[in-house]
């Protein structure tokens, strides 16, 4: 693992490094899997032989399917502890990846990348913060590339489906902000964003808690 932290980006990786054991584990639970369904969703765009960056690689379950599919990956997170746990999970299956401890911001693979991904990561900065950070991110993807984002979706649906894609994600947040991880924020309408990050938008699927009930997350594909 190659690692470039300023001060302040290790005083943050810390944070993380302190959920980087329970992090995956938790969020199968309270996203009853649809977490992992909205990443396993961007398989469809990655193909062997393929260079994909993982934004905010966190724990790295994602980046562990497009090793599987032969994919050349790259994992960028600011927390060591999170990479750690991407390398074991990579030693475990005899597979190999890039792994870079580094702000993404400092980050500088000008259209270098097939596919670029950002999961549950765009969301963990504030609005203007995380507007920089998906205008820089976008340069990274060549020409003709796809940039993924899974993550929260806005509400969807009856009063009574909004009302509980409000209180739960908001709980989702307030625990993560108590642990020093997010600011608080409102969630994104990525596309909204889309044009002046030079993508354009493929599509959106929407994953619903426990399959059936209401809208939380999505895969949102955009093209360069
Ligand atoms: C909410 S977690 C998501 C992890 C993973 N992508 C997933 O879907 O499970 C956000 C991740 O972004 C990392 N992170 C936060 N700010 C970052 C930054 N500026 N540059 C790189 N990584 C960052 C954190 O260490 C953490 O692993």
């Amino acid at each position: 693992m190659s690692l470039k932290l300023s001060d302040n980006d290790a005083a943050l990786g810390k944070n993380y490094d302190r959920a980087a054991w329970f992090y995956e584990k938790s969020a199968k639970f309270y996203s009853t899997n649809q977490i992992r369904a909205s990443k396993r969703f961007q398989m469809k765009y990655v193909q062997p032989g393929q260079s994909v960056l993982y934004l905010g690689a966190g724990a790295g379950e994602d980046a562990i399917m497009a090793a599987r599919r032969g994919a050349n990956v790259t994992c960028i997170d600011i927390s060591p502890g999170m990479l750690d746990q991407v390398r074991k999970k990579l030693d475990e299956d005899s597979l190999s990846a890039e792994l870079i401890c580094v702000n993404a911001y400092d980050h500088d693979r000008i259209g270098h990348y097939d596919v670029v991904c950002a999961n549950y990561f765009l969301n963990v900065f504030r609005r203007d913060d995380m507007a920089n950070m998906l205008n820089h991110t976008a340069t990274f993807v060549r020409d003709g590339g796809k940039y993924l984002i899974a993550d929260v979706a806005l509400p969807h649906g009856n009063p009574a489906a909004k009302a509980f894609n409000l209180a739960y994600l908001k709980m989702a947040m307030g625990t993560f902000w108590m642990m020093g991880l997010v600011p608080w924020h409102e969630n994104y309408d990525y596309p909204s964003f889309f044009a002046d990050a030079g993508l354009t938008h493929d599509h959106t699927e929407l994953f619903r808690f426990a399959k059936k009930g209401p809208v939380l997350f999505q895969s949102i594909a955009a093209t360069k």
